[in-house]
């Protein structure tokens, strides 16, 4: 019998790659994007869960608006935390074991080498507060769930997703033919979506439950990224390095982020390829949905 697995926000980066990964593997899988069900709704999450009664339940709905959720940090919270809270409850009822996304910004920042899970969560603004919030809901109302914490997420998705993607803004920078600033005191490990879908799903065929970290595996500066980008793309825009003292946002970020494998590793999972490697492949899906004929 087809294993059942439901996905809410299956039309952002890594809600597209869940169902993608997850229809690979013969699941039976539902995906409701927000116009569907938004996950603030307790009523129709519960009432959607009843009626598909999965297995597995994915988060991949999310608020992710950092700096705006300064100025509106009640939204930030409904969808992050009370958001995840109405997914806890209606797993409760049918059973189901919620499979939650969390952030690398729960973490201040202060460390000089990848945060493992059991390192102390110390969240900078409304965003991070309300992530790690959805976390202690998913852990508050289960007894198993699995909680992936990841890390600058980008997929072919953000071509067309509101929010987009880091490699996406870079390419869009670099078509205006203005200068381009990038932070180089900030440091995480960008993560490739198909990647982060296939190992969390790794994940929950190993039976695991509790704190993950799924991260790109290679700790980079921003303005790093961005060279990469460029070099791997053959592009060769007016990029200039900046950082936090001249580059002022609303909210606080972490300065260093990159999240350790080690734990997944542990589990059996296969190590990420390293971050080249994935811009690469990045690049060369995003051709053919930007360019279908010569594919
Ligand atoms: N993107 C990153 O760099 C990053 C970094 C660390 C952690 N994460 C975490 O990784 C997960 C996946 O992120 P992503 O990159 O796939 O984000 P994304 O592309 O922004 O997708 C998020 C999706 O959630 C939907 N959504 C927002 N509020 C909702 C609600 N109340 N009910 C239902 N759907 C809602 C959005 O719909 P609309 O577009 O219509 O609002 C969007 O389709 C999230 O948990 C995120 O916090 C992401």
């Amino acid at each position: 019998m087809a294993r059942r697995a439901a996905v809410f926000g299956c039309s952002g980066q890594l809600g597209i790659e869940l169902v993608r990964e997850l229809k690979e593997r013969n699941y039976q899988v539902v995906g409701w994007e927000r116009a569907a069900v938004d996950i603030s709704d307790g009523e129709k999450v519960e009432r959607v869960l009843a009626g598909v009664d999965p297995r597995f339940v994915f988060n991949a709905a999310a608020y992710n608006q950092v700096d705006v959720a300064e100025r509106e940090p009640q939204a930030a919270y409904v969808a992050n935390a009370l958001g995840v809270r109405n997914l806890a409850l209606a797993c409760r009822q049918v059973d189901a074991q919620l499979v939650h996304f969390g952030t690398d910004y729960v973490f201040d920042g202060t460390a000089h080498e990848p945060y493992r899970e059991d390192d102390l969560p110390h969240p900078l603004g409304a965003y991070a507060v309300s992530k790690l919030a959805g976390e202690l809901y998913a852990q508050a109302y289960l007894e198993r769930p699995l909680i992936v914490r990841t890390c600058g997420v980008f997929g072919p998705g953000g071509l067309t997703t509101n929010r987009g993607n880091f490699v996406e803004f870079m390419l869009r920078r670099a078509a205006d033919g203005q200068p381009i600033r990038v932070v180089e005191d900030h440091i995480g490990s960008p993560t490739y979506a198909p990647l982060l879908a296939a190992r969390t799903i790794d994940l929950v065929e190993k039976n695991q439950h509790g704190l993950f970290h799924i991260a790109g595996g290679t700790p980079i500066s921003w303005f790093d990224f961005a060279k990469l980008i460029f070099k791997t793309a053959g592009l060769n825009p007016p990029l200039q390095a900046t950082n936090e003292r001249e580059y002022r946002t609303p909210a606080r970020r972490p300065k260093y982020s990159a999240l350790s494998n080690d734990k997944m590793e542990q589990a059996g999972l296969k190590p990420m390829p390293p971050l080249d490697e994935c811009v690469k492949t990045y690049l060369a899906v995003r051709e053919t949905l930007v360019h279908p004929a010569k594919a």
